[in-house]
């Protein structure tokens, strides 16, 4: 069969066909623990939901402006007068189906064919395959130091001739990492001493540990004017437990807002008017949810935490946000997919392999999921790698027997 040489260069999401994995081996009946997941278990606001129901039984369910209902749009200028101090004009606003297609749109209207993208490494998953998408080239830069950290000179020493934008993910996904904020500084400074556009992709933002506060990037931007390229982006995906609602944004200059627009208009049009509005319920309604769902990250970092670092062979830096640690395990295995797999097959806990993130050696662990399985999984893990362990294991009722090194 004939496809495109585009999508031949375009992998499967590692982490949706991880959770398609673990589905069918449930539905099989097996005890299998999810550690690799990327949403948090708890319900959406109520105020969402409301929002959405209310629109559905008036049956008032039609297109919407490609950038978003006014209303959405007036929700998202005010987070960002709320979180980032500016008032973005509705011009400078749209509204997209998840972060996701926010990024792409984005992509879509900044890169030509073999331009380059630059992002630090661990990355998330998707940012090499988007710039793919778009014909562009990514060029992903790990932290000289080896640390989930990087560096302004990282990224200088691989700026090219061809380099357009930088995407920076902060907390990030898959380290739980937060970037200094005298790093944010920097790149928004060099960014526009070179001309890049920069995206910022702040969707865990206001997942934040240990009394962090979410790092503005505006605060060092000292170009306001049109020819500003800081793209900012965000959702509800993660903050409001609505994944499945599929809204995100960007805030951006008018001139590219309007351009995003015109590429999704003709792809998808706007988002669908039943998730916009609950969107709305979301941004302007009760905010509770968002601190109990921080505590309860919180705490289950913590158990995390401390039982990783009972684990003999596993390195580890503590994440200061998101749902998401990435623990080193090159001690047991440096092929991270063999590891993955080993772990899934012997006691059925899913994880993901650090390489899709760019760092071998390593596996995203979630703390999404309850205590339970965060403890259930982590001791799963830990009996079928150290070869310490005693020879039997019971899942329930099932025996594991512990027969290889
Ligand atoms: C770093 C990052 N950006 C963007 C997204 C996409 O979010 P959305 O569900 O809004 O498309 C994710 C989801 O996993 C993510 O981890």
């Amino acid at each position: 069969m004939s496809i495109s040489y585009i999508a031949k260069q375009i992998g499967e999401s590692a982490t949706l066909k991880l959770n398609e994995k673990a589905a069918i081996l449930r539905a099989k009946g097996d005890p299998v623990i999810h550690l690799g997941g990327g949403e948090p278990k708890g319900k959406p606001p109520l105020d969402a939901i409301l929002a959405a129901t209310s629109l559905l039984t008036s049956g008032e369910v039609r297109y919407t402006p490609p950038d978003g209902i006014p209303a959405l749009k007036q929700a998202i200028i005010r987070y960002t007068e709320d979180f980032y101090g500016w008032r973005p004009a509705p011009e400078q606003v749209m509204a997209s189906g998840g972060a996701k297609q926010a990024i792409m749109n984005a992509l879509h209207a900044i890169l030509d064919p073999q331009q380059e993208v630059i992002f630090p490494a661990p990355y998330w998953v998707s940012y090499p395959e988007m710039v793919k998408l778009v014909g562009a080239v990514p060029v992903p830069v790990s932290p000289e130091d080896g640390s989930f950290i990087p560096r302004i000179e990282d990224i200088e020493e691989v700026v090219g001739s061809y380099t357009k934008a930088v995407i920076i993910n902060s907390p990030n996904n898959p380290s739980g990492a937060v970037y200094p904020e005298q790093f944010i500084a920097d790149v928004v400074d060099f960014c526009e001493r070179r001309d890049l556009y920069l995206i910022m992709d702040d969707i865990y933002h206001r997942l934040l540990f240990d009394g962090r506060r979410p790092v503005n990037c505006y605060k060092y931007a000292k170009d306001r004017t049109e020819n500003s390229k800081l793209i900012l982006v965000n959702g509800v995906s993660k903050q409001y437990a609505m994944t499945g609602f599929r809204i995100g944004w960007a805030v951006a200059n008018r001139r590219l807002i309007e351009v995003m627009t015109n590429i999704q208009s003709h792809e998808t049009s706007g988002p669908s008017a039943l998730l916009q509005h609950a969107a709305v319920g979301a941004l302007n309604g009760i905010q509770s949810s968002v601190g109990s769902l921080r505590t309860t990250l919180e705490n289950n970092r913590n158990v995390l935490v401390e039982q990783l670092r009972s684990f003999d062979g596993v390195r580890l830096e503590a994440p200061g946000g998101t749902f998401y640690s990435f623990p080193d395990f090159s001690h047991y295995d440096k092929n991270s997919e063999r590891l993955s797999k080993f772990v899934l097959d012997k006691v059925q806990v899913v994880t993901v392999p650090g390489v899709e993130f760019g760092r071998e050696g390593h596996l995203r662990i979630s703390f999404c999921g309850s205590i339970k399985e965060i403890t259930e999984g982590i001791d799963r893990m830990k009996w079928a790698l150290d070869p310490n362990s005693p020879n039997e294991l019971y899942i329930g009722q099932r025996k594991l027997v512990r027969d290889w090194k």
